[in-house]
């Protein structure tokens, strides 16, 4: 598949990059689920699977191929990427990382001249992507995806927190799906 013209400007985007470190930085001794990098990464991977696995599924097998299969791949790892950037202004100044990181993605979006057609969508995720699995997203939409994706890249089965994390048990991931 052709390279994510738009992933690869964010990637190299100074703001995005100190950012990332930062976040890794200021969740150096949190003991619950981390926000770095990698989860950012890991929910786009398992959003792209998931999207994958519909399509493969579904009557719509075929439809998508060509320019409209990169679109979702790149709209699905932009708004991965993007979806926790706010949690270092939620650290310093107890903003929501939703909220903040919708401020921040809307101006990385536009620096790297993301297409006014996506931008909306993308930005309505990142600001909204917290809650329930993504209760409030519509079923095969760009957010439910990523909801999905970010609930399931968390190895529960695994955490050495579990006992006092603030997941629900029934919320709790008992193995890998994706
Ligand atoms: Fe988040
Ligand atoms: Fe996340």
């Amino acid at each position: 598949m052709d390279k994510m013209v738009y992933v690869e400007r964010l990637l190299a985007h100074p703001e995005y990059r100190d950012l990332q470190k930062e976040i890794e930085q200021l969740e150096a001794d949190r003991i619950y689920c981390k926000h770095e990098f990698s989860h950012s990464l890991d929910v786009c991977r398992i959003a792209w699977i998931l999207f994958l696995e519909e399509q493969i599924a579904s009557a719509k097998a075929g439809d998508l191929h060509g320019a409209g299969l990169l679109e979702w791949k790149e709209r699905i790892y932009l708004t991965g990427l993007l979806h926790d950037i706010g949690r270092v202004a939620q650290y310093q100044t107890g903003e929501h990382h939703g909220e903040a990181g919708r401020r921040i993605a809307r101006r990385l979006l536009d620096e790297i001249g993301c297409p006014d057609v996506w931008r909306e969508e993308i930005l309505f995720v990142v600001a909204l992507h917290f809650g329930r699995d993504g209760e409030q997203m519509q079923p095969g939409t760009l957010g439910d995806y990523i909801c999905r994706a970010d609930h399931s890249s968390r190895n529960c089965f695994l955490c050495s927190a579990s006992e006092t994390c603030k997941w629900l048990e029934a919320e709790k991931n008992k193995t890998i799906t994706e």
